[in-house]
């Protein structure tokens, strides 16, 4: 490959994005960049600094000064905010059911959309979100929209938290992403939404395999 190449991943939570994401960018040595990531640590900073997540006055005073950093680690790149390791406690129940609030914030996403397009310079990057196509990444070579149905997205979920030791039924973890999927999609500032020239993918029915298999085909012949 010569060129830098910018592989933009979006869809709803649960439509296998990080997963696949991930594989991809190991696969082809690109930098991976889970945008997600970022907004949930801006949203643990909230709690453990004992901000209302409603307070979008303070948050935006306080978002530049935020030390967010990723670290590369096997199987998982460690989340580092302020010198703590947070790859575990941005996962929360608590983080997810207010981490799109605070996303929605107009300051906060100039100031992780500023940051995510600069951990991309020179570099070849694989980056996956809600408004990466739309947004971040404009010009992205290759630009992805994943899907799945809820009933789907709810079942993986409930999967990966029975392994985690979270107690919550299906039906709420369906409730929760449709409430979630709303919000993101409803936002005023660069809400999920399919990007005009991407891709669009239902993984429903598709292994990770399968969906890394369709991905690559495509980044082949952008590259
Ligand atoms: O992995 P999961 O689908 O649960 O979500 P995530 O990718 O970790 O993102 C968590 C939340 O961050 C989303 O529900 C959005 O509210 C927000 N987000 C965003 O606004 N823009 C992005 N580019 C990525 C995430
Ligand atoms: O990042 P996003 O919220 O879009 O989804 P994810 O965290 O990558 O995937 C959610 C769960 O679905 C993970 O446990 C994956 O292993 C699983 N998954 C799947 O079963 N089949 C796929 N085609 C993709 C993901």
């Amino acid at each position: 490959i010569k060129e830098k190449l910018q592989v933009a991943i979006d869809g709803p939570a649960g439509s296998g994005k990080s997963t696949v994401a991930k594989i991809i960018a190991k696969n082809f040595a690109f930098i991976y960049i889970d945008t997600g990531a970022m907004y949930r640590a801006v949203t643990l900073y909230a709690k453990i600094n004992q901000i209302d997540y409603e307070n979008e006055e303070q948050l935006s005073e306080q978002v530049a000064t935020i030390s967010l950093t990723f670290v590369p680690a096997d199987p998982v790149q460690r989340v580092i905010l302020d010198g703590q390791d947070v790859t575990e406690a941005i996962r929360s129940e608590e983080i997810t059911n207010n981490v799109s609030l605070v996303s929605s914030y107009k300051k906060i996403r100039e100031e992780m959309t500023e940051r995510q397009r600069q951990m991309t310079e020179g570099a070849s990057v694989v980056m996956d979100g809600r408004d990466i196509g739309t947004t971040v990444l404009p010009k992205a070579q290759v630009k992805i929209f994943l899907v799945a149905s809820v009933e789907q997205r709810a079942a993986r979920r409930f999967k990966e938290n029975q392994t985690k030791g979270f107690r919550v039924s299906l039906e709420e973890l369906k409730d929760e992403i449709i409430l979630r999927d709303y919000k993101d999609s409803h936002r005023l500032i660069s809400p999920l939404k399919k990007a005009s020239d991407a891709v669009t993918i239902d993984t429903s029915y598709l292994s990770i395999d399968q969906v890394v298999e369709k991905i690559s085909e495509i980044i082949k012949t952008r590259a």
